[in-house]
């Protein structure tokens, strides 16, 4: 018996209920079981998927420097010019590839861990090698009046003798990771350290301890930071400005919408940060969501009256109405008693 023509509408037009009908049931199905996996295997706990990809990252996570070297330094130094200042970068170091020490897990399913910081450097993804130069300021000459204040001649005389001035010229390396200071060498007083750099010291210290938690009670909190050094805040920064927020920025909880700030807290820069909807990419036919910091975050507090906070010095921002950095001397000096440095830092976006 042949089929005709109604017969074949009939029999596309029941392939298309079942269609339909399959598609309406695989759907729910589908998205209730795939939420279901995800909320059992993203708890950061020993046993699931996600949690030996917590203690090392699967991806890597590389820092990028940029460096403002400057062109006219004796001009200044000698006439009181205003440098001329050359920006120059990438230089790039992958962190975080140590795994997480110390993981103690606690009963208010949270989890507590400290950080190895490690740093090493990227020659094909930067655009020279960790020896080039910088001329920049003297962190050592710059830090001394605020550090010693009750010695201000006697520290002239020591930088007149150990020729120092208030330009130098360093390697990439030195900037950031420390150098013997000819100057602090000179001062004999055994608890002061006489290296200096703007992350040092670095490598071989922890940072933390971090307290998190694990989303066992409630997958949207897993990774936001429950404590960090046993505090909420941090004390650089006055109010809000100081709050602990969101994850350490390696992962952030499952189920994310373009509306979300996605916050995080940086030890490096001092402070909670956010990530806002940046674009869709495609990973492998896989659509994802990429977030990237916003200009607010480091906005003069006249722009964004939140950031008023963080703008500590009134003198150097020329009263809060400077953008685009931000201070974190008070934070790096008080690094573990030692003199650290000074930074700015460019907030890179985060994938
Ligand atoms: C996870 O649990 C297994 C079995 O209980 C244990 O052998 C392993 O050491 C644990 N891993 C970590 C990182 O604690
Ligand atoms: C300082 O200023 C004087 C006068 O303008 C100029 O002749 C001299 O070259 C300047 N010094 C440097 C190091 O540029
Ligand atoms: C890690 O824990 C062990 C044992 O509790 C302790 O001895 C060690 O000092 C801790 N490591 C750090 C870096 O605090
Ligand atoms: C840190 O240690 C690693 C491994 O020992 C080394 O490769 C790297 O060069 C060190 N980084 C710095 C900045 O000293
Ligand atoms: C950088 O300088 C060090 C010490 O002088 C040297 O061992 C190293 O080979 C240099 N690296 C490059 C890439 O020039
Ligand atoms: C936490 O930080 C606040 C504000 O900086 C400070 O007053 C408090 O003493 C700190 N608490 C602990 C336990 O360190
Ligand atoms: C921390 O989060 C609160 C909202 O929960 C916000 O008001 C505050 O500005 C945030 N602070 C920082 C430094 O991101
Ligand atoms: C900042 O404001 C004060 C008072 O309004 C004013 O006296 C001072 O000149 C201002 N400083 C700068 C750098 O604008």
């Amino acid at each position: 018996m042949g089929c005709n023509r109604s017969c074949g509408l009939l029999t596309v037009a029941i392939i298309g209920a079942v269609l339909a009908i399959l598609g309406g049931i695989l759907i729910p199905v589908g998205n209730h079981f795939v939420e279901k996996t995800i909320k059992k295997e993203t708890v950061i706990e020993n046993g699931t998927t996600i949690y030996s990809n917590w203690i090392v990252p699967g991806s890597p996570v590389y820092r990028q420097f940029w460096f403002f070297d400057v062109q006219n330094p004796e001009d200044v130094m000698e006439n009181g010019s205003a440098p001329i200042l050359q920006q120059k970068g990438p230089y790039t170091y992958m962190v975080r590839y140590l795994p997480k020490e110390n993981i103690t897990e606690h009963e208010d399913a949270t989890v507590s861990y400290l950080l190895p910081n490690i740093a090493l450097f990227q020659p094909d993804m930067s655009v020279g090698s960790e020896n080039d130069t910088f001329t920049i300021v003297n962190l050592a000459v710059v830090a001394a009046p605020t550090l010693f204040p009750s010695m201000v001649q006697i520290m002239d005389l020591l930088m007149q003798s150990s020729k120092s001035k208030f330009l130098q010229t360093r390697t990439v390396k030195e900037i950031l990771w420390g150098y013997e200071d000819p100057f602090l060498k000179l001062i004999k007083i055994p608890s002061i350290d006489k290296v200096v750099g703007v992350f040092y010291p670095h490598n071989e210290t922890y940072d933390g301890p971090y307290r998190i938690y694990t989303g066992k009670d409630d997958i949207k909190k897993a990774g936001i930071i429950h404590s960090y050094q046993y505090n909420r805040t941090v004390n650089y920064w006055e109010g809000h400005c100081g709050m602990v927020n969101g994850t350490d920025g390696s992962s952030f909880p499952p189920f994310v919408s373009k509306d979300d700030k996605l916050y995080m807290f940086s030890s490096d820069i001092c402070r909670s940060a956010y990530g806002i909807f940046d674009s869709e990419q495609t990973v492998k036919d896989i659509l994802l969501y990429r977030f990237s910091v916003p200009e607010a975050i480091t906005a003069a507090p006249s722009v964004n009256p939140d950031n008023i906070c963080f703008c500590t010095d009134k003198e150097i921002s020329d009263n809060c109405t400077t953008g685009g950095i931000i201070d974190i001397s008070s934070c790096k000096e008080g690094n573990r008693g030692k003199m650290g440095g000074f930074g700015t830092i460019n907030l890179c976006g985060l994938v």
